[in-house]
Formats: structure tokens, sequence, C-alpha cells
């Protein structure tokens, strides 16, 4: 495999060339834990919620689980040549905190030995790694306690964040705290469909809140440390788009749910005003405290934006309502407590197997009013930190032809160069995903990896995608 350069397709003929990104502009990829690494009770580690949430009866599509996944815990050497043979300049995966602390206080060694040789086979390549504390993975004796509604918690995190440090701080320079804490706290407490799978927005509301105050929390506290990484954390963002002009307040009440739920504390230390009002049926009593919000608006050394499509909103409902597919047979609630009389529309033609719009210029729409909003005036630079599609996908003869998504990263690269044109410091892109994984609620039968996983046999194919990448990346380091 380490001869991939050699063997790469010419560039798609059909597809305009790679957009120019700046000297430095890293290419990652991004994988997380439960979603890949399998390996459910090795070397201690204790269930989290997903893997309780996985024994639901039609939790998940298929009654799949992340018990065995990609085996990337046994195939480590296996994955890390083929990070190589892509020329990866960054690999963006999460830590399991049950592997490392099983009962969610107690430091479990062995868990984090597997990090280590994560660590040092990406050093030894060049590959910056780009560890993120919690992708979703709680351990199920600290959701016993509460979880994330439970302010608890948050001390809970921080020390796990420290013993992370404690063991790989010589080698890890930046951590990102958080991945998409709107999924974790709105799709897990009010919607119900990702783990633990409770439908209760005060919840939500909650657990969103503790999630910022343990970002802030473990910031402070990393931050004190001879180590001094850089710390940042990553949301799920997208651009709401109101169907006509009367709209306009709807696509404001998904946005203020969605993103400044969680940019406006972060960046201005304070929950939108609107957004208060319109969740206050259901905002818990004393939730956030005196200090809280200075600690989450601490100043962060990068910010990780993850966009996949957009959202078309209106007050009338849609000719026929193709948007809403739950993956399972689990009756699920709307993640949006305000929500209600609106209405979530498809219009552009262009899908991905999960039926989501390929909207490229959205990406550059985000990232442009993330910097006017946000991000310029700490000047805090943004790394897209995920951004990929799922396609049904299959080797044929020892290839995987996924052409549309050598398309959909060219056209995403785009949009992130024309941001980059615009003035928007965006120093990075990382694809979702490495690997076909387990897609969560939809289980094993969405692929996003650049390199195909056959679960029968553990078998990676590179797919053109992948080759693709490769090549841009070459050729980028070249010029
Ligand atoms: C994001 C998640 C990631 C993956 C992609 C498709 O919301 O961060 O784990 O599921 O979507």
């Amino acid at each position: 495999m380490t001869d991939l350069h050699d063997g790469l397709p010419p560039l798609n003929p059909t597809s305009p060339p790679p957009p120019r990104l700046p000297r430095g502009f890293v290419f990652g990829a991004a994988t997380s834990a439960y979603q890949i690494e399998g390996g459910a009770n090795a070397d201690g580690k204790s269930d989290s919620i997903w893997d309780v949430f996985c024994r639901l009866p039609g939790a998940v599509a298929g009654g799949d689980s992340g018990e065995v996944a990609c085996d990337h815990y046994h195939r480590l050497d296996d994955d890390l040549a083929t990070m190589s043979a892509l020329g990866l300049d960054a690999y963006r995966f999460s830590i399991a905190w049950p592997r490392v602390m099983p009962d969610g206080r107690t430091l479990n060694p062995n868990g984090l030995d597997f990090y280590e040789r994560l660590v040092d086979g990406l050093l030894e390549r060049e590959i910056d790694p780009w560890p993120t504390l919690y992708h979703w993975d709680l351990p199920q004796t600290l959701q016993d306690e509460g979880g994330w509604a439970d302010r608890g918690i948050v001390e809970r995190f921080s020390d796990y964040a420290a013993a992370v440090d404690d063991r790989l701080g010589d080698r890890i320079h930046r951590y990102t705290t958080f991945n998409e804490p709107w999924v974790a706290a709105f799709l897990g407490h009010a919607a119900g469909v990702h783990a633990p799978g409770h439908q209760n927005p005060s919840e939500a509301i909650a657990a969103g809140h503790h999630m910022l105050l343990a970002h802030g929390t473990a910031v402070a506290r990393l931050r004190a440390r001879a180590t001094a990484p850089e710390l940042g954390i990553t949301l799920n963002l997208s651009v709401i788009d109101p169907l006509t002009p009367v709209d306009e307040p709807a696509a404001r009440l998904i946005d203020g749910q969605m993103n400044r739920f969680f940019l406006d504390p972060l960046f201005n230390g304070a929950y939108p005003e609107d957004v208060r009002e319109a969740l206050s049926p259901w905002w818990p009593d004393g939730l956030v405290r005196a200090g809280d919000l200075d600690l989450i608006s601490a100043r962060l050394d990068f910010f990780g934006a993850n966009y996949y499509r957009g959202e078309v909103v209106s007050f009338t409902p849609p000719d026929a309502d193709d948007t809403i597919r739950p993956a399972t047979d689990r009756p699920p609630a709307t993640p949006y407590p305000a929500s209600r009389g609106i209405h979530f529309h498809t219009v552009l033609p262009e899908r991905t197997a999960l039926g989501w719009v390929v909207q490229p210029e959205g990406l550059e729409r985000l990232l442009r009013r993330l910097s006017d909003d946000y991000t310029a005036r700490r000047g805090t630079p943004i790394y897209v930190t995920e951004n990929g599609a799922a396609y049904h996908d299959g080797v044929v003869a020892g290839r995987v032809h996924d052409a549309a998504r050598v398309r959909f990263i060219d056209a995403h690269l785009r949009a992130v160069a024309a941001a980059v044109d615009g003035g928007v410091d965006v120093r990075g892109y990382f694809y979702w995903s490495l690997l076909d994984n387990f897609e969560w609620d939809w289980g094993y039968g969405q692929r996003f990896g650049i390199v195909h996983v056959d679960y029968e046999t553990q078998k990676r194919t590179i797919k053109d995608s992948g080759l693709h990448y490769a090549r841009v990346i070459a050729e980028h380091r070249a010029t």
C-alpha cells in the first residue's frame, strides 16, 4: 500500500481541478471511537451509553451495534498504514471515556495504552493527532448517576480530561473537548434517537449547558497545566434558510436552537435572548449559575465546524414530507423543543443515500457567517472538522467507484477555498470518515468512508474518493 501514490488514477476529467488552498492547510480524515474501535469489553473497557442503547429493541437499524465495528482496536497497525498511504496531514479520532475510566472515575491504564500506541503510531508517520475527548460514549455508570442532565458530570469530565493529559500530554498538543454537543444533548435527550434515548426537552437543555460547562471547566484546567495544549470544541452547524420571506422567523428559531444555543455562550458569554425565551417552558430553574458563562466563553485556540447539509424551513407543510425518515421503529420526538408549526423541506435535487441534500455553497456561507459573527473578532482559526457523504458503495473487482463522493469532496473543498479567498481564516478540512463505520441509529447501512470496510472479513479497500483525496493532498504538498 505504500506505493499508493504511484498507482493513483488520473483526476476525474469531468470534475474541475481541486481548489487552491493556502500553504500549510491541513488535510485530514475523522473517525470516532464507538463507530470504529469495537473491542467493546477489551482490556477492562466498560459499557458506554451507546453499548446500552444499542441493546434496546428497535433503537438502531438492523439491531446493529458498535461491539465489533471496524475492529480498529485490533487492527490499529493496518489502519495506520492506510492513513499513511493516503498521505493524511492529520487524523481526528476520539478517546473512549469508558476505556480510560470504566466506572467514569477510576483510571484504567490499559485503556490509555491503546491511545498511546495510536498517538505514537501517528507521530512516527508524521500524521498530526487530533483527539476529541467526548464523542458521545459516556460511561453507563455515569449515566446511572444522572448523566449530562446532572451538574456533577462537569467535574467528572474535567478529571477524565486531566487523566488523558497526564499520560499523553507530552505528545498531544491539542484537544477538542466535545464533538457536536447539540447532537448528544438534543438527539439524545429530546428526540430520543441517540443514547441515552430520552425524550425530555428540559433534560436536553440541561445536558447542553452541562456539556458547555464541562468544556469550559476542562479548558481552564488543561490550560493551567505545564503541557499547555491548544484547546477547541467542534459544533455541528448548518445554514437554515426560510422557504419564503414570510418564514424568516421559523428559520431564526431553528437557527437559534441548533447553532446559536452553543455559539453565543462560547463566543459572547450569553445564551441568546430569543432562544431563552422560546425554550422558557422547558428551561430548568437555576440551571445557569454565576461564573458558568465566564468559563464557557474562555478563549479558544481553534474552532471546529462540522457541516453536512443545509435546512429549509417554513410555517407551511411541504407537499410530501420526505425529510423525516426515522432509521428505526422507535417513534422520534423533535430535537427542537420550540418548533411547533415549523416544517422542514427538501428543496435541492441532489441527495446522498441518507436523503441529505448536497449543498456545498452552504459551507461557504456558514464559514463566512462564523467569521463575521463569532471567530474573526477573537482571532480564532476555523477548521472544518467533519464533512462527508454516505453512498451505497460496493467493491467491484477490487475497486470502489464512488464518483459522487469525489464530486462531493471537490465541491466542498472549493467552498472552503472560496471562504478563504473571502478572508475567512480556515486552516484545515477533515473528511468524515476515514473508514465506513457504525453510523449511530442508522447502523452499518450508511457508508461515509473514503476507505470501504467489508464487515464480514474486515478487509479495507481504498475507494476512488480515497485515491482522489490522496492525490489532492499530494498535489497540494508539492505546490
Ligand atoms: C456527525 C457525527 C459523526 C458522524 C457524522 C455522519 O454528526 O459527528 O459521528 O455520525 O455525523
